[in-house]
């Protein structure tokens, strides 16, 4: 190894109030195949990560669980650790917002950026939740659209219509976190002026730290001018208080890249790294961030610009890479393809991940799919049918005939150095971050291994006479193939590398160590390395994850009846369905028999429902618009084939149709002329 590079390597660090999905993988598993390269090409290379615990989501959603803060992030900080562990993510360090050392660097880098003249403040109003005593971010704020009227609109856009605008500007506004109307109060807030950096900045941008489509977008962003940042929060809040203005918090984007830092910090005060070299101004180690397109402004305009401000090294590169969606949608819950890492864990091999992701991996920004059929065809044909075929094509022989030895000579020289010579090709690829390309390189290469051996047939030579020492000559030279191949996937195939190199009996595989063939060298007997991909285990991993929609159903529908208004959050994912799901809802004519208050419910009505032969107990929050009597005799419209659901107040089996803005304002349709009970509704 002619020059030991020093690296260090981060992926952005997850919230610490949800779990590991199949979307935040691509990100963990691109960076840690970036990693282990770097390794076993002998440079000294760190990665670390945290978890990012602060913010008013997290606070809130501890106080909905009834804990404190820190015992969720504590929580959740395992779960995330287990994930990654199972998926062989091989962080040096992985820390937390949340602890000392992020305090530390957090208040340095802020005493930094004031004392340089970074940082100024000012009086701004925002919504405030009088009842929870506390300002609103914008996810908290939900209401009517002030263009066209649709209800339930969160932040600062419309999904019904697409229209931007201020949260302020929605009408009959509410908070989500109490259900009482905002009101508009002043506070100081501290903002980091962005714009004293802009030189530096554009010239950064421009200097191939980015890649090019970033740098594209980077420069309309300067084009629209870099504004103030407001870096501060007003409590409660769970974050860290700012040194000199007390009740005053940093706002968790301020410390979350700081986390970075800190869990370096961590890490190197345990392993005695020496943590100024690699964040000093002028370090001459290296310093990449993986991270996804939807927080490159952070990445590549504040962050550097807050290192530069205090005094530290700005990053070598920032490597953005697009979104995931499967079977070419956006991950959805109803379909069941927004997948958990645990729900996958469950039912398939983690290394099956892996492997798809860096089929499909470039040095882009443009989103990868995951198409499940095309996920268990190619790990089977690739790693199970060609790469895992060689070693069992050729290991018996070896173990039966030859007691576990390899031969001391090689048959084919020649073809070994060009397998050997591959791997300037192929890690020029992996430095790129061009995983798909090196798999290709080492797939075309499996077919080459594989039509020698096809060509040899060392399961003729075995019953035939004379002709042991070919055998044992081929039956070597297939295994010395094999481990090349996985010395060049073993970035991408920990797990499947570590058994092989059991099997082989081998120190871990370096990349300088792959040109040296084994030869006279004892290995184990063989085990199978991979399992086929099963259909069944995908389908099982889907319906399972269908499962953990209905448990998140029951969740809302039961928050949502024992307080006042829907005060969660709306999930980021939309859960939208085809034409076909649509469909299949069943809608019926019902003739509403009965219609009763229910106790303890303020929003609720008990239905009953006569379907012309069969009645059905149906709740209905349409208490605010209708008299029950007012009811009773009316024909309506219901979804029939609903799954039953179990509510506090019983079960409802049912749902009638019910539209408006809401309050008095709600309408169940009215069926009138030639309706009959029970009828289907076209
Ligand atoms: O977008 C997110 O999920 C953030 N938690 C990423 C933070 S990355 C870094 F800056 F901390
Ligand atoms: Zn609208």
């Amino acid at each position: 190894m002619s020059h030991q590079r020093k690296i260090l390597v981060t992926s952005a660090l997850p919230y610490a109030n949800g779990p590991i999905h199949i979307g935040h993988l691509v990100e963990y598993i691109q960076t840690d195949i970036w990693v282990r390269f770097q390794k076993m090409r002998g440079h000294e290379c760190w990665y670390v990560c945290a978890d990012d615990a602060h913010g008013t989501p997290i606070m809130l959603r501890a106080r909905q669980e009834g804990i404190d803060p820190e015992t969720l992030i504590a929580r959740v900080a395992q779960e995330h650790k287990a994930d990654f562990a199972a998926f062989r993510i091989g962080f040096d360090n992985y820390h937390s917002t949340h602890s000392e050392e992020n305090r530390q660097i957090s208040h340095l880098i802020y005493e930094r950026l004031r004392d340089g003249g970074h940082i100024t403040q000012r009086e701004i109003t925002q919504a405030y939740d009088p009842v929870e005593n506390m300002f609103l971010p914008d996810r908290f704020i939900k209401g009517e659209c002030p263009k066209c009227g649709a209800a339930d609109q969160y932040g600062d856009n419309c999904e019904a219509c697409g229209a931007s605008y201020s949260p302020a500007e929605l009408k009959n506004a509410v908070s989500a976190v109490s259900g009482a109307t905002p009101v508009e109060k002043a506070s100081t807030h501290y903002f980091f002026k962005l714009a004293n950096f802009e030189a530096m900045l554009h010239d950064w941008t421009r200097a191939g730290h980015v890649q090019k489509e970033m740098a594209n977008k980077l420069g309309e962003w300067f084009e629209a001018g870099l504004q103030e940042w407001d870096i501060s929060r007003d409590a409660p809040y769970f974050g860290f208080e700012i040194p000199d203005h007390p009740g005053k918090f940093f706002y968790v984007w301020l410390d979350a890249p700081i986390g970075y830092m800190a869990s370096f910090k961590n890490l190197s005060d345990r392993e005695g790294i020496d943590f100024d070299a690699f964040w000093k101004a002028d370090s001459s180690a290296e310093l990449y961030h993986f991270i996804g397109k939807d927080i490159v402004y952070f990445h590549c305009l504040f962050w550097p610009a807050m290192l530069h401000g205090a005094g530290f090294r700005k990053p070598s590169a920032v490597f953005t890479h697009g979104f995931l969606t499967v079977d070419g949608q956006k991950m959805s819950k109803s379909r069941g393809t927004f997948i958990k890492a645990r729900s996958y864990l469950d039912h398939l091999n983690p290394e099956y991940l892996r492997y798809y992701f860096a089929a499909k991996l470039g040095s882009g920004v443009d989103d990868i799919d995951l198409n499940l059929e095309d996920f268990a065809q190619r790990v089977n044909a690739d790693l199970v049918g060609k790469v895992v075929n060689i070693a069992s094509r050729n290991a018996g022989f070896i173990d039966k005939r030859f007691g576990g030895r390899l031969a001391d000579t090689l048959a084919e020289p020649g073809l070994f150095a060009e397998f050997a010579a591959a791997g300037q090709t192929i890690a020029d690829y992996y430095e790129q971050r061009e995983y798909s390309r090196a798999v290709r390189e080492i797939m075309a290469l499996a077919d080459r291994a594989n039509q020698y051996i096809d060509e040899k047939k060392p399961w003729a030579m075995a019953k035939e006479e004379g002709r042991e020492q070919e055998l044992h000559q081929v039956c070597s030279m297939g295994l010395n193939l094999f481990r090349l191949l996985i010395g060049y996937l073993r970035p991408i195939l920990p797990g499947t590398a570590a058994a092989a190199e059991a099997f082989l009996r081998i120190e871990p595989l370096t990349w300088e160590a792959l040109a040296q063939p084994l030869s006279g060298h004892l290995i184990e007997k063989f085990v199978p390395l991979m399992t086929r991909v099963e259909a069944k285990d995908i389908e099982a991993m889907v319906a399972a994850s269908r499962e953990d929609l209905k448990a998140i159903d029951a969740k809302k529908t039961k928050s949502m009846e024992t307080t006042t208004e829907g005060h969660l959050a709306k999930d980021p994912i939309a859960a939208d369905i085809d034409y076909a799901d649509f469909a299949k809802v069943d809608l019926r004519i019902a003739r509403i028999a009965k219609a009763e208050p229910v106790e303890g419910a303020n929003k609720l009505l008990r239905l009953t429902l006569d379907l012309g032969g069969e009645t059905r107990n149906v709740f209905a929050g349409i208490k605010s618009a209708y008299e029950p009597q007012d009811l009773e005799g009316k024909l309506t419209v219901m979804v029939a084939n609903l799954a039953p659901r179990k509510m506090r107040f019983g079960l409802s089996e049912g749902m009638v149709l019910a539209a408006g803005p809401g309050g008095k304002d709600l309408f169940i349709l009215n069926p009138d002329i030639g309706a009959e009970p029970g009828m289907k509704v076209k």
